[in-house]
């Protein structure tokens, strides 16, 4: 007798008491030692190549192995359409294998052997649980008010984790859309394949469009008979292979279901290349900083830059993998002139770690669509769908291409992932990149922007600043060393953690490590971080605990002052229990100094111009005194007060706020900002004296406007607001820097 997930309404998916049953059932089969049968270490080991070591357990074995047998009670449902209720014997389950590959003679439904242990098993009492669960899960899946095609998809979505799936890259993409991308890009009787496939979502779309043409049944025959899976998933496979079988029922029963358990990035076989015309689907996304294992890390990297697609150092833990799956079918699997069509991050199309990619190398007729933001209802990921058609031109990079920005119709508040939406096409673009760039043979192309926008864009030049300016220290954790001071006498002061900081923190760094703590004042250290800062003026500061020399930032442990030498000791006691055993640090003070930004030359300097790391909005404020800066700021340390408010009039221009904005790929803005010509100061320019008096009287005004603020008590004032008031009071300043910096970023731009 099945148990019941529930006992009142099957139709609930109870996922706490299938995790439960899951749990049970784990213990159970441990007792059985299923680590010694081969089949379930043949399990393993395959398993392990797909999800990474960490997710593959005897729990995933377990739902493998439940949608192995719900797909066998579906089977006997939708394609025999045998009325009676599923059963739980799961010998008389694996007979239905035996029939359905009987009946369609070119079909191989599955052909490994992984559950079998679960079928010798299966009489014993206490795995009776796993029995019920197969009953249950066919009778809630089955009762699902959508088409049968999609159960399968809503049951892996619902009971695999989304950690786990992450690994494989296995989410799946709404009807609405694969029938759109379908529709607008597949022919009749061309050879298609879906090179990482799932559950068949985009095979299944093609075989309907099929069946619905005024075409003779033999030639629909030969049209299903062109269209290829493959997915490195044997699961995934086995259930494309079921529902395409539920497409085709008893009207085709001599198709070839030409499902393919293969891996589409590494597979040497060459049974398939150059044999499709069209290439469409939704590859999976993760980046090599979600790869598990060292090796399978090293054996992306080999591939990305034999691909061409491998980034610079720096951008290599963002690579995209499913930029490799779009250039290896290119390259692989595309007859000449054959189409791709796929769903891919939209950080392909901006982001600086796809900027080989955007080479597009051997495609011309580049394709993008875009949505806005009514999309999120049904599909919250930022992704495009991009288009290309293999050229045999040597085309050695792409000039542009064509933007189309879609919505979602609305009709009513509630919007259902399987319904039929309709997608309505708003406008259409044309997009470049707003700089290509050669560094030897490899070719870097920049963030596609509009054609519209490139005409505002100033020629983009490398700063005389460039390699000057530096990203201030990350003091972290902040927790341990930001305080509040109060004095105690003239050499002592009492700290506690700063309430600003704290109130931001983060596991593990949340605990109060230390409270009313005495130590030596001279360990205190005026420190700037962005969050105070707007386009002038840096509002605050905050008190840091450095165990640091005050007059050249000299760390000497020994030496420290006795308090100091105590708390220090403390947090990094602290520090060192609970810091991840990845970092790579020892010691608090070693974190303090990552890449030496902390102890150098550059902090002491009396007179600095920073700027803001990341934001929409380029702020600069000149510096002047004891301060230290955070990583979070990029600075530039000088002893000529005038080229400091030359640099920081430069910087705080709208005009370079606007450049930024355009070419910015993320939040980051880092170097960008000394990507244009912004040239050596030269105190006997007649424009660099103007901007250095415009810079100082912009932030004599906002020095001004901070104080009447305080004293108008508005101590709650936003700093969006805060930034506001500025913006109106420094517009005209704005308007002449404005003046001089579009003459001199033009006489200089060559
Ligand atoms: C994003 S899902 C796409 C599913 C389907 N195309 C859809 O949109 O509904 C990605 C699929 O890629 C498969 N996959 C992951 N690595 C693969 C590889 N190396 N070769 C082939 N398929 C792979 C996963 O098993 C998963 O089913």
């Amino acid at each position: 007798m099945a148990q019941s997930l529930n006992q009142n309404d099957t139709a609930v998916l109870d996922l706490h008491y299938i995790n439960k049953c899951l749990v049970n059932l784990e213990e159970v089969l441990k007792n059985n030692q299923i680590h010694t049968k081969n089949d379930f270490k043949n399990w393993l080991n395959d398993y392990q190549y797909i999800y990474g070591t960490s997710q593959t357990n005897i729990k995933l074995y377990l739902i493998s192995a439940l949608l192995y047998f719900v797909g066998l009670t579906f089977i006997s449902k939708f394609i025999f359409e045998n009325d009676t209720n599923p059963t739980n014997d799961l010998k008389r389950l694996v007979e239905v294998q035996r029939i359905t590959e009987q009946k369609y003679q070119n079909v191989k439904l599955f052909e490994y052997g992984y559950f079998t242990p679960l079928v010798t098993l299966s009489e014993r009492e206490d795995l009776s649980l796993f029995n019920g669960l197969i009953i249950n899960l066919s009778e809630y899946i089955f009762n699902l008010d959508i088409e049968p095609v999609y159960f399968f998809d809503y049951m892996i979505q619902k009971i695999i984790s989304p950690i786990t799936r992450h690994k494989s890259g296995e989410y799946y993409t709404p009807p609405f859309l694969v029938k759109k991308m379908v529709k607008e890009s597949y022919k009749f009787g061309q050879t298609i394949l879906d090179p990482c496939c799932g559950s068949g979502n985009f095979l299944i779309e093609v075989i309907k469009l099929i069946k619905s043409q005024k075409k003779s049944k033999n030639e629909k025959n030969i049209a299903i008979n062109n269209v290829y899976g493959f997915d490195i998933n044997p699961i995934s496979i086995y259930i494309s292979k079921i529902n395409i079988l539920y497409m085709v029922k008893n009207d085709f029963p001599g198709i070839n279901i030409n499902m393919v358990v293969y891996d589409s990035l590494f597979h040497t076989k060459q049974e398939y290349d150059e044999s499709f015309d069209l290439i469409i689907g939704n590859p999976p996304w993760y980046t090599y900083r979600d790869i598990e294992s060292v090796e399978y890390q090293e054996k992306i990297k080999i591939l990305a830059e034999a691909l061409e697609v491998k980034p610079l150092p720096k951008n290599i833990l963002n690579l995209e993998i499913s930029t490799l799956f779009f250039v290896r079918s290119v390259k692989v699997f595309m007859k000449d002139n054959a189409k791709i069509f796929f769903v891919i991050t939209k950080g392909v199309i901006t982001g600086s770690h796809a900027s080989r990619f955007r080479n597009f190398k051997n495609l011309s007729d580049i394709k993008i669509w875009m949505f806005n933001r009514t999309i999120e209802k049904v599909f919250n990921i930022d992704f495009i769908c991009l288009y290309g058609q293999k050229s045999n031109e040597k085309i050695k990079s792409n000039e542009e291409a064509t933007g189309y920005h879609f919505k979602l119709r609305i009709e009513k508040s509630k919007l259902d992932y399987y319904e039929n939406l309709n997608l309505e096409l708003e406008n259409v673009e044309i997009l470049i990149p707003y700089s290509v760039e050669k560094r030897g043979r490899k070719t870097y192309t920049k963030k596609l922007i509009p054609r519209a926008l490139k005409k505002n864009l100033i020629l983009l030049k490398e700063s005389f600043y460039k390699t000057l300016f530096h990203k201030g220290a990350d003091l972290n954790p902040r927790n341990l060393i930001f305080v509040n001071f109060e004095e105690i006498n003239d050499g002592l002061v009492k700290i506690n953690p700063d309430k600003r900081i704290f109130q931001r923190s983060k596991a593990p760094w949340d605990k109060v490590v230390f409270n009313d703590e005495i130590i030596e004042k001279n360990y205190l250290f005026k420190v700037v971080k962005s969050t105070e800062l707007v386009k002038f003026l840096n509002y605050d500061y905050y008190d840091v605990f450095l165990p640091l020399s005050i007059s050249d930032l000299s760390f000497n442990y020994e030496n420290l002052a006795s308090n100091a030498h105590k708390f220090y000791d403390k947090i990094n006691n602290f520090y060192i229990k609970h810091k991840k055993e990845t970092t790579k640090h020892n010691s608090l003070m070693e974190n303090l100094n990552r890449w030496s930004k902390l102890i150098n030359k550059r902090q002491i300097s009396k007179i600095k111009v920073v700027y803001n790391n990341s934001g929409s909005i380029l702020c600069s404020t000149v510096i002047q005194g004891d301060f230290l800066v955070t990583g979070d700021l990029t600075f530039y340390d000088t002893e000529n007060l005038d080229e400091a408010y030359y640099l920081s009039a430069t910087l705080n221009s709208s005009l370079l706020t606007k450049q930024i904005q355009i070419v910015k790929s993320s939040r980051h803005i880092f170097k960008l900002p000394l990507d244009f010509p912004i040239i050596k100061f030269d105190e006997t320019s007649l424009s660099h004296q103007k901007l250095v008096k415009l810079g100082k009287k912009a932030q004599k005004i906002a020095e001004k406007t901070a104080i009447e603020i305080s004293e108008q008590n508005l101590k709650f004032l936003s700093k969006f607001k805060f930034q506001n008031i500025l913006k109106d009071k420094l517009k005209t300043i704005f308007i002449e820097i404005d003046k001089i910096l579009l003459k001199e970023f033009a006489i200089h731009k060559f």
